[in-house]
């Protein structure tokens, strides 16, 4: 292992345990010493590390919960059963895959094309527990992945009554019993409601084996919150349509997550914003001040347990009802502390501006705060607040005046029909707020067509290649999934190549670390990966189908070659880094990836990833944050702001915009109100655009209201650029060659719509998609004028990554 690996490791190590949330605790972990344990489950020895598909890291091993355990001292006293389990997983396995490949072949779809993602749930068994010791620890694992949606059914969101059984029997049987939930999303526990100790351990990476042991033996605190609603899953807002093939109404607006349970009063299994810890907190002393429009909120917090800890002070608006619904209330802002001592304090400070609480109007196409009464609430958890002032506006103001984009959904928002009232006590203090203090923006939606001098001298032929990625003019399938750099063996892409005295830019997936290919050799410039940068996941979830994808992907290394090594650290899945609400831990994280790009030569990172969790199903809702677009938004910034410290490194933030399923996802259509779209979806983006500045941006595959996002001139160039400020390029998802629409209704994306709406690159493109570039910069239906501002924004991205002059 080299010596960046292992510091790597150990950072991730070190903050792991603050992305995990103690959602149970009966005061018998932690254990003082390592001792026997009886340890069962699925994610045992099998630890999910993360999830599948590009979000997926080669790192040189993983540590599984077994390996974890045994390293820091623990005997295992359960080896038969988890040989026993191993042989129920592999029999389950083998059905699973000859019925994948029975199923592909009727529908006369190539195998691994629709073997991809597919997950198999857990399958039932019946193994004896019969581990020696008072101590057991089960650990539930899930994994889910790209191009594949999660299911409501036993063995994936639902536990399976193999695993209800055997964890509802452990909790009988042993003095201490630990569920941990090695998932990368929730899982219904609702069956399983009397187990005293739950952590949701997540999927940390290389180290979440070890990350478990530190923290049962108390080395390490567990001091993360839910960045999303666990509830029993018929409790979940049913009012939308979810996984749509041709089309998807997002009818549940604005209630999304938290919004929607404390509107309508259902209360979750553990909600939004929850954590325990192995100590307890005090909240007290909370005061407020309103200076101009920004609100500070304070608050003393104290450690009043026996062991170190670390809390959230959350803070959370209930905006007035007007012309306009709300939710009872929304996070608008929050602070962690450092660790505590038992028996220390810490004032904590969190601010918000009164502007950030507008709403979106549709009628007047502006961002609005109606007069009235806003609650401003302090707590723990999105449950569990107190009201702490009432800031009183007494007039309308009109934040933003903004114009109608990317509308045409054919529905009305679902509304609660007797919503929750948030309480206003009596006494609550009110501060009368200055209404001119707050600013009133407007938004000039001018073209931005800027030309650099050298992007005037190049031919159709070059604006052309400018526009499009560097792709192979042979084709051929190189990976299922985006593996098309040539520079670094396993990027996803690069920009062209054919320029002379014009660097390509090299960009390689997360966003759970650096996705490259672990061995390659070289051959003049190009770099080859052995085994084809398939995914470890690949080979082991569909072992069959991904040996015939290797075959037919890999070069064999010529004679005498020279095999390399370029493995990346994991760190904690997306979900589990929102866990931390940790701005400085998501940085910290961020120049960790910054710095191995450095080491590997990669320019831009295709992650942070950051669409919304709007429904439990969505397969990558690991890749992403939180049902919340704050904190979305916030953690997306802080990892921009950890890999843009390092100069010539950069961010690609995606999916823009309302990517939040799988099913098709090429081609399916989201249909969204416009408020929902700009409140919900967009949000998380523009603050991080605003505050980190990130360099660049890829659109989604699906279209938005009817139009693919990266067709959207709308949505590129009047939301992102005019309204956001964004001033970096644009770049597709990977629209693979031979990507047809499969019989489904809308059609693929083309090179001259996207360059024409704006969009600088078409990633990673094909022959066919140079030609009808050019034909269309030939023939004028794209100015060349728009072709020219594009390719100098990647000009602009090549000098600032690469120093070229
Ligand atoms: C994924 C992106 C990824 C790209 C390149 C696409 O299939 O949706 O998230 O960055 O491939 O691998």
């Amino acid at each position: 292992m080299e010596e960046f690996e292992r510091t790597h490791r150990n950072t991730v190590r070190a903050l792991g345990a603050d992305c995990t949330v103690l959602l149970r605790s009966d005061g018998t972990f932690p254990l003082d010493a390592p001792c026997d344990v009886a340890l069962y489950g699925s994610g045992a020895r099998r630890t999910v590390p993360g999830g599948t598909g590009s979000g997926e890291v080669n790192t040189r091993f993983n540590v599984t919960v077994e390996r974890g355990l045994e390293g820091a001292g623990f005997h295992v006293t359960t080896k038969s059963w988890l040989a026993d389990y191993d042989k129920a997983y592999a029999a389950a396995r083998k059905k699973f895959i000859s019925d994948l490949k029975a199923e592909a072949k009727k529908v006369g779809i190539n195998p691994i094309s629709y073997a991809m993602g597919a997950v198999m749930p857990e399958p039932e068994y019946s193994i004896p527990l019969t581990g020696a010791g008072d101590t057991a620890i089960y650990v539930l694992s899930r994994i889910s992945g790209e191009g594949s949606d999660r299911r409501p059914v036993p063995g994936d969101i639902l536990l399976t009554r193999t695993e209800a059984r055997d964890i509802n029997l452990l909790q009988n049987k042993y003095r201490r019993f630990l569920l941990v939930l090695n998932v990368g999303g929730p899982v219904d526990l609702s069956p399983v409601p009397n187990v005293k100790n739950i952590l949701l351990l997540s999927q940390l990476g290389s180290v979440t084996g070890e990350v478990l042991a530190d923290i049962v033996l108390g080395k390490a605190a567990p001091s993360g919150k839910l960045a999303g609603t666990w509830a029993a899953w018929e409790d979940y807002c049913k009012e939308g349509d979810f996984g749509g093939v041709d089309d998807t109404r997002y009818r549940e607006g604005i209630y999304v997550g938290y919004r929607y349970f404390e509107s309508v009063g259902k209360k979750p299994l553990f909600p939004f914003g929850f954590g325990l810890s192995y100590t307890s907190f005090k909240l007290s002393d909370t005061t407020v001040d309103v200076e101009g429009e920004k609100v500070t909120v304070s608050a003393t917090v104290e450690n009043t347990g026996s062991r170190p800890g670390k809390e959230v002070l959350q803070v959370y608006v209930s905006v007035p009802e007007g012309r306009l619904d709300q939710p009872v209330k929304a996070l608008a802002a929050w602070e962690k502390t450092r660790l505590l001592a038992p028996g220390e304090s810490r004032l904590l400070s969190a601010s918000f501006s009164v502007s950030e609480l507008a709403s979106y109007d549709e009628r007047l196409s502006a961002w609005v705060l109606e007069p009235g009464m806003y609650v401003v609430r302090a707590g723990t958890s999105s449950a569990d607040t107190s009201p702490a002032v009432v800031l009183g506006l007494d007039r309308e103001v009109t934040v933003l005046k903004a114009k109608k984009c990317c509308s045409g959904a054919d529905f009305e928002d679902w509304k609660p029909e007797s919503p929750k009232k948030p309480e206003i006590p009596a006494n609550l203090p009110v501060i009368r707020l200055d209404a001119d203090s707050i600013p009133q923006k407007s938004v000039e939606y001018l073209p931005h067509l800027t030309s650099d001098p050298s992007a005037e001298e190049l031919s159709d032929e070059a604006l052309a290649y400018m526009g499009i990625g560097s792709f192979d003019p042979d084709g051929g399938l190189k990976s299922v999934i985006g593996c098309q750099g040539s520079t670094v063996a396993g990027a996803a892409g690069e920009t062209t190549s054919k320029l002379r005295g014009i660097p390509s830019l090299v960009m390689a997936d997360g966003p759970a670390g650096l996705r490259l290919t672990p061995k390659f050799y070289r051959d003049g410039k190009t770099a080859y990966g052995v085994g084809a940068g398939m995914p470890a996941s690949f080979l082991d979830y569909i072992p069959p189908v991904g040996r015939l994808a290797i075959r037919l992907m890999s070069k064999r290394p010529p004679k005498g070659a020279v095999i390399r090594e370029q493995y990346a650290v994991s760190i904690p899945i997306g979900s589990a880094l929102a866990q931390s609400w940790d701005k400085e831990l998501l940085e910290a994280c961020g120049d960790l990836v910054g710095d191995e790009m450095e080491r590997f030569g990669v320019h831009l990172w295709l992650a942070p990833a950051l669409n919304l969790h709007r429904d439990i199903r969505c397969g990558r809702n690991f890749e992403y944050f939180s049902e919340d677009p704050l904190l979305t938004g916030r953690a997306a910034a802080a990892i921009t702001r950890g890999v843009q410290k390092h100069a010539g490194r950069a961010v690609t933030v995606k999916h823009f915009a309302a990517n939040n399923q799988e099913t098709n996802r090429y081609f399916s259509n989201s249909l969204i109100s416009e408020r929902a779209l700009r409140e919900m979806y967009l949000r998380g983006f523009g603050i991080c655009v605003r505050e980190a500045r990130p360099k660049t941006i890829m659109t989604s595959y699906n279209l938005l209201n009817g139009v693919h996002t990266s067709e959207s001139r709308e949505l590129i160039e009047d939301i992102l650029r005019c309204e956001f400020g964004f001033e970096g390029v644009v770049m597709t998802d990977w629209v693979m060659e031979g990507q047809e629409s499969m019989g489904t209704k809308h059609p693929c994306a083309l090179s001259p719509n996207v360059a024409a709406a704006g969009g600088d690159l078409f990633m990673p493109g094909c022959q066919s998609d140079y030609d009808a570039l050019l034909k269309a910069i030939a023939s004028g239906a794209v100015s060349r004028e728009q072709v020219r501002a594009n390719a100098s924004r990647v000009i602009w991205l090549i000098r600032e990554l690469t120093g070229m002059v």
